[in-house]
């Protein structure tokens, strides 16, 4: 059993707390005033005999006193957490611009840290940070945990299992209308911005998907909304075989394309929101008897007619059984030295490097390239 210690009570580290409290995991949504707690998948793991909540630290005072009203232990200042000898673990949950200095001192401390995503500004913060990893032993673990998520699973199964022959292209899109939460994370000086926010996870997830090395990525950042931080990107990424990929992100679109969109030789994979409605379009056959020109608009085409069902089937989309709380376990595990890390900080520099190429490449307007040798 590991003790856990939740710097920042915010909306993610209020639901960490509840989750953990609870023994679920999975009572996430509970920091987030007006949501109910519940388990979210049905094959969850008991953390319980895991992991224990040791207190919440918050410079709040209504995160305190909402902790308070919970039963939850309250730490004074994040050194009260970092002095305490029965925290084994950090969980850093407060605004991106703190994470390095609280997970360097936690770390030099003696304890673990689970970092919130971003987990640092840019990947000079987070070669130091994983330096004194290193040099501690103390595990660093990044909570990139939309890997967890059913759409992303679902995707990458369909990518893995040859279902569209040779995949070609790869889309994920995260498309909402509300511009960007007026706190934090419209403030450059405290991390805030889409690529940081939704960036790392997209990236995250496609560089677990696509085991290849990135040879050019070109990206344009957008400011519908807000001039000092970007409020959307759309990204492309060409991997080592060709294979190419469009990343984006908007808080300004009031209709949405697909989550995905998966393109192979095959066939063609559509995933529509996260609630995982969507299909897969398979090819019988190249030859299609019924080809017929088309009106289009105010042309004919036989090239862009849809095919009949001659030539091709609609499945569903596959089942996925994962754990929602493999994250919390691959801790604990880590910790104890049974498992290798799921996330590394490794991986974390990787896309924390690509993404400063993203931005890169949006300043100056251009496609970046990476040498064989510095491919990310
Ligand atoms: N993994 C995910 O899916 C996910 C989702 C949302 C947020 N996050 C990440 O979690 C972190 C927190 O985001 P949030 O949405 O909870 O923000 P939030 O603003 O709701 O919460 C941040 C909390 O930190 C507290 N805080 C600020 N400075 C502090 C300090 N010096 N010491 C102690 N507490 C302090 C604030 O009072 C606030 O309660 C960010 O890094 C964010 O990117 C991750």
């Amino acid at each position: 059993m590991k003790n856990i210690a939740i710097l920042g009570c915010g909306g993610m580290g209020g639901g960490h707390a509840a989750a953990i409290a609870s023994g679920t995991g999975n009572a996430i949504w509970a920091g987030v005033p007006g949501q109910k707690e519940g388990k979210l998948q049905p094959t969850d793991t008991d953390i319980g005999p895991l992991l224990s909540l040791a207190g919440i630290c918050d410079i709040d005072p209504a995160r305190v006193a909402w902790a308070r009203e919970r039963g939850y232990r309250v730490y004074d200042t994040y050194q009260d957490i970092l002095d305490d000898p029965a925290v084994d673990i950090v969980l850093i949950a407060t605004p991106n611009h703190l994470h390095k200095e609280e997970a360097i001192s936690a770390m030099r401390s003696g304890k673990h840290v689970l970092c919130e995503k971003p987990v640092m500004m840019d990947s000079h913060e987070l070669e130091e940070v994983l330096a004194v990893s290193a040099e501690t032993g103390k595990v660093f673990y990044p909570r990139q945990n939309r890997r967890w998520d059913k759409d992303y699973i679902i995707a990458k199964k369909i990518f893995e299992d040859g279902t569209l022959g040779k995949v070609f292209n790869i889309e994920c899109r995260v498309q909402g209308s509300r511009g960007i939460p007026g706190d934090w994370r419209a403030k450059k000086e405290f991390g805030g911005g889409m690529m940081l926010d939704w960036g790392v996870h997209l990236l995250d997830r496609l560089l677990v998907m696509v085991p290849e090395k990135v040879t050019r990525v070109f990206c344009d950042l957008t400011h519908v909304l807000n001039d000092e931080v970007d409020d959307g990107f759309k990204m492309h990424l060409t991997f080592e075989s060709g294979l190419t990929a469009v990343l984006e992100v908007g808080t300004c679109h009031f209709s949405t394309l697909p989550l995905w969109f998966l393109a192979g030789s095959q066939g063609t994979a559509v995933i529509d929101n996260w609630d995982c409605t969507g299909r897969v379009t398979r090819l019988h056959s190249w030859e299609d008897k019924d080809a017929r020109p088309i009106l289009a608009g105010a042309g004919l085409t036989k090239t862009m007619a849809p095919r009949g069902d001659s030539s091709v089937e609609t499945l569903p989309l596959p089942e996925v059984n994962f754990d929602n709380n493999e994250l919390y376990v691959n801790l604990v595990d880590a910790i104890d030295g049974k498992a290798p890390q799921i996330v590394t900080g490794e991986h974390a520099l990787r896309v924390m490097r690509l993404m400063e190429a993203a931005v890169r490449s949006a300043g100056t307007h251009a496609v970046v390239e990476f040498e064989p040798s510095l491919s990310v």
